[in-house]
């Protein structure tokens, strides 16, 4: 087989690999993404103060199916505070600097930016907001009548991300995977989706909610629609989530 994907392995081994900004003593780019001038910020429920989760693993890894239709029952605000805490909630900033989180990344890179399109979460008017992983808040992002459907559009025109309660878009800010790994850095970020999207799953789960994984997106129009470059920042995994029917 040959073709652009194989190339890519290929020329990712470290034999090929150059020294990293980081090697050569370029400054470590911003854990997150800053927060935007005049963006309405939402204090979620603290992840340490919510009595949800407490479920049987076994159970809950048993339980998990990729769930494409969900009830119309809303999540709670609490509910969608425990699913952010489970995908990229911050459990500690370490003097690195570096964030550690609910999931692992490599070289606690984390580069995630994380977005929600919220469709049916009690409380929270419907459209786009970003994560603020640090301080467990959300900023809205767009609140326009078609941005759930500009980003359903964006995947694949795949319905149940409109129909769902909540659905989450992994962007990655490359430079902070970059800066330590340089071109390798392009795998460590997807691998590290994968445990993001996962611990989705099994979080939705828990709470007698379903998730659904999306690799299957319009690069171009859904990062327009997020209103990244889809360069330096660009989405990396989507997953929705809801109650179950
Ligand atoms: C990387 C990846 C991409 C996926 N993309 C899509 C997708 O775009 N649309 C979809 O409906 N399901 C998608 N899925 C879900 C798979 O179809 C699902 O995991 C698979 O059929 C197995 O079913 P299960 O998850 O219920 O065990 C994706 C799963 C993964 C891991």
């Amino acid at each position: 087989m040959r073709g652009i994907g194989k190339e890519f392995m290929d020329k990712t081994r470290y034999k090929h690999m150059e020294e990293s900004d980081q090697s050569k003593g370029l400054p470590q780019p911003p854990l997150e993404l800053p927060q935007e001038e005049g963006q309405m910020v939402i204090a979620l429920p603290r992840p340490e103060k919510l009595a949800l989760g407490h479920a049987d693993l076994r159970e809950v890894i048993e339980g998990r199916r990729s769930v494409r239709a969900y009830s119309e029952e809303p999540f709670t605000v609490e509910e969608l505070s425990w699913l952010l805490w489970a995908c990229q909630g911050v459990k500690d900033i370490v003097k690195r600097p570096a964030t550690l989180r609910t999931v692992p990344s490599a070289g606690a890179r984390h580069p995630f930016e994380t977005y929600v399109l919220v469709n049916n979460v009690e409380g929270l008017t419907k459209g786009l907001y970003r994560f603020l992983a640090s301080e467990h808040k959300l900023a809205a992002v767009n609140l326009d009548d078609d941005i759930a459907d500009r980003v359903t559009e964006g995947c694949y025109k795949q319905r149940f991300v409109k129909d769902c309660a909540a659905a989450f878009i992994f962007t990655a800010d490359l430079y902070r995977m970059y800066w330590r790994y340089g071109e390798r850095g392009y795998r460590y970020m997807h691998l590290d989706a994968g445990h993001a999207s996962q611990n989705l799953y099994l979080a939705a789960e828990a709470i007698g909610g379903g998730a659904c994984a999306i690799g299957a997106f319009y690069d171009e129009l859904l990062n327009r629609a997020l209103g990244i470059d889809g360069e330096n920042q660009f989405t990396v995994y989507v997953t929705t989530t809801g109650k179950k029917q």
